[in-house]
């Protein structure tokens, strides 16, 4: 069977002073994904190796990664498409690393926690559903489909010289808020974001736009709550 070598960070925080990267040779089939890989060593070659994964299907966001260059999710990228003989993956950026490529989410998640990702309909329930237009529902296309991967953050290098930047992923979130007929705090989510830890951060790069796996645009919607933002401070 062909054999491709993957080349791994690893390192401990508990115990070792610096990373370094190990090889291991893994046998490859086609259609076999980079996360098959880890899952073989992990099974035949290094009980040790850490990574995280759940469902294995594009939809957990689990198992996002630096893969031969670009952040990627390890169970939606096939080993061929790599186009390389060498699978060289690295954990995510601007968070510490646990152990090999298991890192300190938290960050990620209290800025999450930060912008109130949760409807404010600002009325009591209705005895049903919340009716939404046809139209209404279409404004939200494009905005609900995060798994809140990562891969945004870890690509975004503000994130890196701003650790307080909220991020891609955080304000694309704000976005699909703002956007939803159902939600009645708009004028409180842009007044929440207009700071110097929010969209005026974003410095325009697209590398978050490059690297979602879901082919979202956090950069455009990131423009859309400047300009509302501006918009409602000028009156215009
Ligand atoms: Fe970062 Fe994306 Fe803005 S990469 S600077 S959030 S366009």
């Amino acid at each position: 069977m062909e054999k491709r070598t993957f080349k791994i960070f690893r390192y401990d925080s508990s115990k070792e002073e610096s990373p370094r990267f190990a090889s291991f040779e893994v046998p490859v089939e086609q259609g076999m994904t980079v996360l098959e890989g880890l899952i073989y060593i992990q099974g035949n070659l290094d009980g040790s190796l850490a990574f995280r994964s759940s469902c294995r299907a594009g939809v957990c966001g689990s198992c996002a990664m630096h893969i031969n260059g670009k952040y990627r999710l390890a169970c939606e990228t096939q080993i061929d498409q790599l186009k390389s003989n060498t699978v060289t993956i690295r954990p995510m950026a601007h968070l510490k690393v646990f152990k090999d490529l298991f890192v300190d989410l938290e960050p990620f998640w209290e800025k999450y926690k930060r912008i109130k990702p949760f409807l404010q309909p600002g009325e009591p329930a209705p005895e049903r559903e919340r009716i939404q237009t046809a139209e209404d529902r279409l404004k939200l296309e494009g905005l609900i489909d995060c798994i809140l991967c990562g891969a945004c953050y870890a690509s975004c290098t503000v994130c890196e010289t701003h650790p307080d930047y909220l991020g891609p992923a955080v304000l694309l979130k704000v976005a699909r808020f703002v956007e939803d007929s159902r939600d009645n705090a708009s004028d409180q989510r842009l007044e929440d974001v207009s700071g110097f830890d929010g969209v005026f951060r974003c410095h325009t790069i697209f590398n978050c736009q490059e690297v979602c796996p879901k082919d979202l645009d956090p950069t455009g919607s990131i423009a859309n709550l400047k300009r509302k933002i501006i918009k409602k401070k000028f009156r215009i």
